[in-house]
């Protein structure tokens, strides 16, 4: 690669003391991405755009919310009646929190599409799910935050799983609550893991992901490493440098994004119950239960899983199996080959299936267990379908460690 470019001016006084062109040039004008990039891969930047949606409109609410529990739920409705923009920023962060969910979903499932968690980028993946157990307690804690009814004994039902553990169980939850119950001491302290140390973690996960990326190079759609293939002056045949090219496909696919986004927003802010529920407009209340405490939709697969296991010790390990089991996916996954494109047929199939069994737990989990659903009940379909998530992992390592999948050669040049 050829050397850095020489500044002069204000830039050149800089750069002599801050690496920032030498920073713009390795990360954006030539750091070269394959040229073949689809619509699958603008979920990473549209993620980072959501991450500072939600700190930026976080930190205007932060400027009106009062974290006890005497205020918390009186100062939501002042934020939502008399702060100027006040609901614009509210809407904007309970939406960016189904949001973020959906965009980072799709961003995993083009990593399973395309192998981008297998080898060099193993580290990469880690630090994703790291991201996404962050993004998950971030979420959690943000919820108690309303102190609605929802909020309240949502909190209550969560906390109490750790009480399954045994001997410590009962212990560890009065010490996460602060309390033998959900109180203003929870509310303060989820406020503040909520507004400062959990998306300190976030961002700093975030940088250490996007540099793992920036060390190993990004996958692609077909699969291939670019950089086996470079011309004489070391630049990788099949790259294209970042910015420009990249940086307004990006530019695009955020429009597209905050179209949509701006649709909720203005129009559909509880999206029908899904993204803020209906018992959350009423005030916490201790001594009344909700008929059903469903957690929001980003949790309800787990939350499927955990109800599909009768015994609740074994519901709560099922349901971090499921998360764990992700976290040594690349080191079950032995396959040779990356893209879909050129994965035997075994593959194909299983991940289609799981990626259905996921969206069908998703919606298990906000259905009443007893409830039925073409004859069986709504705890049957779970179990059906945790049997399926966990057996894709199972059928991924059987089928390439002993070398069953047929795989179709692979090309030495990106395709399109
Ligand atoms: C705040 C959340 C996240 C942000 C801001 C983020 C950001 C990014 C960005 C900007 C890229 C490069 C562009 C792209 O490939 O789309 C990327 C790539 C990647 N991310 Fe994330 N990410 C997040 C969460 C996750 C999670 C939860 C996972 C998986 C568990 C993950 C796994 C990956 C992988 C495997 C790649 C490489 C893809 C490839 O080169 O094919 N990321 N991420």
């Amino acid at each position: 690669m050829s050397e850095g470019t020489k500044t002069t001016g204000l830039l050149g006084w800089i750069d002599d003391r801050f690496p920032l062109t030498k920073m713009w040039e390795e990360h954006l004008s030539r750091y070269y991405a394959p040229k073949n990039f689809n619509f699958w891969y603008y979920f990473g930047s549209i993620a980072l755009l959501v991450l500072i949606l939600q700190i930026l409109t976080g930190i205007w609410l932060t400027m009106n919310y009062n974290p006890s529990a005497e205020g918390a739920f009186d100062s939501v409705l002042y934020i939502m009646r008399d702060v100027n923009w006040g609901w614009l920023m509210r809407y904007m962060h309970s939406t960016g929190a189904s949001a973020f969910f959906i965009v980072v979903y799709l961003h995993m499932f083009r990593a399973l599409l395309y192998g981008s968690y297998k080898k060099p980028r193993e580290l990469l993946w880690i630090f994703g799910m790291l991201i996404y157990v962050a993004l998950m307690a971030e979420a959690f804690m943000g919820y108690l935050l309303p102190w609605g009814q929802m909020s309240f004994w949502g909190a209550q039902v969560i906390t109490s799983l750790f009480g399954a553990i045994p001997v410590v169980g009962d212990e560890l939850v009065t010490w996460i609550r602060g309390d033998y119950n959900i109180s203003g001491v929870t509310l303060n302290r989820f406020f503040a893991l909520h507004v400062i140390a959990v998306p300190l973690v976030l961002v700093l996960l975030v940088v250490a992901h996007i540099l793992a990326l920036h060390e190993v190079g990004s996958n692609n759609p077909d699969g291939i490493d670019i950089k086996k293939n470079k011309d004489a002056n070391g630049v990788p045949k099949d790259g294209i440098p970042f910015h420009p090219y990249y940086t307004v496909k990006d530019l695009f696919g955020f429009g597209v994004f905050l179209f949509f986004f701006a649709a909720v927003v203005f129009f559909a802010p509880t999206f029908g119950g899904l993204f803020l529920e209906a018992p959350n407009f009423q005030r916490a209340d201790p001594l009344v239960t909700p008929e059903h405490i469903v957690p929001v939709w980003y949790f309800t697969a787990f939350y499927s899983i955990l109800r599909a296991v009768p015994d609740k010790l074994m519901g709560v390990i099922a349901m971090g199996a499921a998360i764990v089991v992700l976290f040594v996916l690349p080191w079950l996954d032995r396959g040779p080959v990356r893209s879909i494109r050129y994965r035997g047929l075994g593959y194909k199939v299983a991940l289609t299936l799981f990626a259905i069994a996921f969206v069908f737990l998703t919606y298990l989990g906000m259905q009443v267990p007893s409830d039925e659903i073409l004859g069986l009940t709504v705890t049957t379909w779970a179990r059906i379908n945790s049997v399926v998530y966990f057996g894709f992992f199972v059928f991924l390592w059987v089928y390439t460690f002993f070398g069953l999948e047929k795989t179709k050669p692979v090309p030495a040049r990106v395709k399109d």
